[in-house]
């Protein structure tokens, strides 16, 4: 697994990793209340999936300061699969993200609501776009000169969601504003959070989701 670069001000949130081949995976950082949970885990995609994007939530969970061992932090979802972090050795709740997306993987953490996603860049239809995009989102969009325009809203409507799922059934009920486009990426503005994404590499788009 290796550690993708990503901008300055994401590395306080959040961790990017990439899968390799003949990754062997850490399991001594995880309880074994954890590897329990896995183990219901039925696709071998998912169980590597589940064990990337936890063992990237624990090294930046640690970095953050969060936990101060990883066996300290133990990773549970709701009854929603809404992801969090208990630090057993305090007490403390955190609020995390996860995200997958064909080798590559991604956690956020942050006291308050976070979410990330993201995504293999690839061709999404227009005709797609109402399914998560109000028209005017839409709209807003296609003037913003930037390639793959679609994907790169997708993944915030994803990021945002998973931010502030308990509040909103779908990602087009998250309304988005675009405020600013830059050659790499879009910011939006949601309700009290403010929307990053980025290209980090020719394949991946990503995007990050944190409270105002
Ligand atoms: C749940 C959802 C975000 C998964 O997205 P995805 O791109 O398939 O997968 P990702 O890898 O990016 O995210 C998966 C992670 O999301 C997280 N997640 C799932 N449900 C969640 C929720 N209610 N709140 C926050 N995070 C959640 C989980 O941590 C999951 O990883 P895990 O299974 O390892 O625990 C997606 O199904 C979705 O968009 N739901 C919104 C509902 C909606 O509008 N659907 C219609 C889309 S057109």
């Amino acid at each position: 697994m290796i550690v993708l670069p990503i901008p300055e001000r994401w590395r306080h949130y959040a961790i990017l990793v990439e899968q390799r081949a003949g990754d062997v995976p850490d399991d001594s950082m995880f309880l074994p209340s954890e590897l329990a949970l896995r183990d219901l885990v039925a696709l071998p995609r998912r169980r590597r999936e589940w064990t990337v994007s936890r063992t990237a939530l624990k090294i930046l969970a640690r970095q953050r300061g969060a936990i101060a061992e990883a066996h300290d932090g133990l990773i549970e979802s709701d009854a929603e699969s809404r992801p969090h972090l208990r630090d057993l050795a305090t007490g403390r709740s955190w609020c995390v993200s996860l995200s997958h997306s064909r080798g590559f993987a991604a956690a956020a953490v942050d006291r308050r609501p976070v979410g990330v996603d993201v995504e293999r860049v690839r061709p999404l239809s227009l005709s797609a776009a109402h399914l998560f995009l109000t028209d005017g989102e839409r709209d807003e969009i296609e003037s913003a000169r930037i390639e793959d325009a679609l994907l790169h809203s997708w993944c915030a409507k994803e990021a945002a969601w998973k931010a502030i799922s308990s509040m909103h059934e779908t990602l087009k009920s998250v309304p988005l504003r675009l405020i600013e486009r830059g050659g790499q990426g879009l910011t939006f503005e949601g309700p009290a959070l403010t929307i990053e994404t980025r290209r980090i590499s020719p394949d991946l788009v990503a995007a990050l989701a944190v409270t105002v």
